[in-house]
């Protein structure tokens, strides 16, 4: 297979998001813009990748330091244009001798299936292969320019004439050829034209000049969803969102308002699995098979073992570890829990660091007290034990297998397995006194 090396242009601004953030670690499906092209470039089999980045983007570096390590970073200081970005990844790629491709960053939809046909065209001979679309409205892209099935030159927007702006064959932006052809082309492209930049397009007509094969492969459109602005990022979101619930639902997932369910890059679910209407999953979620979540959950960083019920209204947090056929019913949190199989909480609860084994029944209102301001404490509860309704677990404690818990008791020993444990006030009754204090009430109402 030939050696395939990827360079993602994220130089940008991004000023029209008007946001601190920079514009490439926006989310969509919780993943960062940068994180999808990268996604793609090692989905599409790249061995190297590049991502090119402007001088003022520590975040952004630190963030592809950390996926891909420095080697993967080229600086383009100042930028001057699309060419002169990947010109910048040249000395990253110098002992680099196979084909390139380079893509933009600021599109969460496109999928290596997208970009496929390029390779299919390199494979079958050209030497320089562009990704097209066909625009409802190109306004603002480059057209391509062909002469039957070569495509002889890319004209940008600024520069074209009227027959040329009416052209609905656009670039996308990606592109593949040969690194070495690639970088001796782009050494060629001057920057005289309207933005006084450097257009990677104009390799395309270079090639064809120099009676290279350059030709056009195309994709839909909306796999191109560029994002520029808030808005933008939401229309992404929104076509994300389409995507992943037409996949789960084409999977076998039931899901009986998919418009209401939010998912994440990451989320698994198996299918027959049913999520209920209203339903957030942030990323890190997975759910086995015959669990149901019901209306109204937000899960993040959780697993949903086989047959477990969740909600509605429940709400599982990082680590959470729902057993199978376990049930965690409305206003339950759970974080950092592995709660057993069978194991119950169906109500009102705070089930923060630590274990609940097999078949435990967690009462309604129970609390692992599991923070003192400074440090968390782990919370242990054993198979079969019964906690009683509004019990506080001060944390570290364990409760034994088999034992109870008195409801109201505030925990703060080791229950040992199969005992009961009551810490509360011991219940006093004074016979008459509520009739007693109403009768002197009223007396002396009646008194003024
Ligand atoms: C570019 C293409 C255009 C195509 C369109 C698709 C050129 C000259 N034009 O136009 O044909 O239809 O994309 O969206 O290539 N970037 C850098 N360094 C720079 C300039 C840009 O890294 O110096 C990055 C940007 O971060 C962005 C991408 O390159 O991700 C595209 O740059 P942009 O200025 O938006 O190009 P367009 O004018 O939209
Ligand atoms: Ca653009």
């Amino acid at each position: 297979m030939t050696h395939r090396a990827a360079v993602i242009l994220a130089a940008g601004q991004g000023t029209r998001m008007k946001s601190p953030t920079p514009k490439v670690l926006h989310k969509v499906g919780g993943r960062a813009l940068i994180d999808h092209a990268i996604d793609v470039a090692e989905g599409l089999g790249c061995q190297r990748i590049v991502v090119v980045l402007s001088a003022g983007a520590p975040e952004v570096r630190e963030h592809v330091a950390a996926r891909l390590g420095q080697g993967a970073i080229a600086v383009q200081d100042p930028p001057l244009g699309t060419g002169h970005a990947v010109l910048a990844a040249q000395a990253a790629l110098a002992d680099f001798a196979g084909e390139v491709v380079v893509t933009l960053a600021d599109s969460a939809l496109l999928t290596p299936e997208a970009v496929a046909p390029l390779f299919e065209l390199r494979a079958a001979g050209a030497d320089v292969a562009v990704l097209g679309f066909h625009a409802t409205n190109p306004l603002g892209y480059g057209r391509l320019i062909v002469q039957g099935d070569r495509l002889i030159r890319i004209v940008e927007e600024r520069e074209a004439n009227a027959e040329e702006r009416a052209v609905s064959a656009c670039n996308s932006g990606v592109l593949a050829a040969g690194a070495g052809l690639l970088f001796e082309l782009l050494g060629k492209v001057g920057c005289d034209n309207a933005k006084r930049e450097y257009y990677l397009t104009d390799v395309v007509g270079l090639a064809a000049k120099a009676g290279k094969s350059v030709r056009a492969a195309f994709a839909k459109e909306e796999v191109f969803q560029g994002v520029n602005s808030q808005a933008e990022l939401a229309v992404a979101e929104a076509a994300f969102q389409r995507r992943r619930r037409a996949e789960l639902m084409e999977s076998g997932v039931t899901l009986p308002a998919p418009e209401t369910v939010f998912v994440s890059w990451d989320t698994e679910v198996a299918p027959g699995v049913l999520v209920e209407p209203n339903v957030v999953m942030a990323p890190g979620v997975r759910i086995e098979d015959g669990a149901v979540i019901r209306s109204f959950s937000h899960l993040e960083g959780a697993v949903v073992r086989s047959g477990a019920i969740v909600g509605p209204f429940a709400r599982l947090r990082p680590g959470a570890d729902i057993g199978e056929h376990a049930h965690i019913g409305n206003f339950v949190e759970v974080k950092k829990v592995a709660v057993g199989q069978g194991a119950k909480a169906n109500h009102l609860a705070y089930l923060g660091d630590g274990t609940v084994g097999a078949g435990a029944n967690i009462g309604a209102g129970t609390i692992f007290c599991n923070y003192d301001g400074f440090d968390k404490y782990e919370t242990h509860v054993g198979e079969g034990a019964f906690i009683g309704s509004d019990t506080a677990l001060v944390a570290p404690v364990t409760v034994g297998a088999g034992a109870y818990t008195g409801s109201g008791s505030v925990i703060t020993k080791d229950v040992a397995p199969d005992a009961l444990a009551l810490a509360r006030g011991h219940q006093v009754e004074k016979p008459g006194w509520a009739a007693a204090f109403r009768e002197k009430k009223r007396r002396e109402k009646a008194g003024q």
